[in-house]
């Protein structure tokens, strides 16, 4: 059974798309934990419905929040494999990165390497590739190292968007993609076939 907890700050539908797969106990994915840097965001409402313990977290030191470092020992002490970023906005500190080094995925609404980094995140990245003309957009799952968008790629998924006119059509598109795609990379590491040598990360058969 691999442990996972996710990563949230908005409406969650890449959580329900994990949920829907791994759903039932006879499976070998657990979502052990929500975690967001938002109260109020639709995920938690998602995580609170399927009875799995949520956690906000900030260096802020507001009382209603758990620190990184809290975080990081919590989730250690919860034997926790896999951590999931999907559609988190906060850039993850370098020290849980490096307590989780390999052990953190996320998604990213577009073809990486390209509309990728700092500020490129939800419809930003949906407008610049409308206004790039590409007519290729995707997602991404990739590991996540101490720069935005920048660790190694280990699925990608293209989509035909050149009848698209708008960046929203974009982006509900790609959204179609995403939900297919993260509960697919989660089950291989499930499966323990996610390898990684140099530069490249294979999946095996
Ligand atoms: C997704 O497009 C994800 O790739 C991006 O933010 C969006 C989150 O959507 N980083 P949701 O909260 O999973 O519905």
């Amino acid at each position: 059974m691999l442990k996972i907890v996710v990563f949230v700050s908005g409406r969650g539908s890449n959580l329900q798309a994990i949920l829907n797969v791994f759903n039932s106990s006879d499976n070998n994915v657990s979502v052990s934990g929500v975690v967001s840097n938002k109260k109020d965001c639709g995920a938690f409402k998602i995580a609170r419905e399927n009875n799995i313990p949520t956690y906000l977290v900030s260096n802020s030191n507001d009382e209603d929040f758990v620190s990184y470092n809290d975080l990081s020992q919590l989730l250690t002490k919860e034997n926790i494999q896999l951590i999931v970023l999907a559609g988190f906005l906060k850039k993850i500190p370098d020290e849980f990165v490096e307590v989780f080094e390999n052990r953190i995925i996320n998604i990213h609404p577009a073809l990486l390497p390209s509309f990728g980094g700092k500020g490129m995140y939800g419809m930003n990245v949906h407008e610049a590739v409308f206004n790039s003309s590409a007519m290729l957009s995707g997602a991404t799952v990739h590991f996540v190292n101490k720069i935005y968008d920048d660790g190694l790629i280990i699925a990608q998924e293209a989509v035909d968007i050149s009848e698209c006119n708008s960046p929203e059509e974009i982006a509900a598109k790609v959204l179609k993609v995403e939900h297919k795609l993260l509960p697919k990379v989660v089950s291989c590491f499930a499966e323990g076939k996610v390898n990684k040598n140099n530069r490249r990360v294979r999946i095996a058969n």
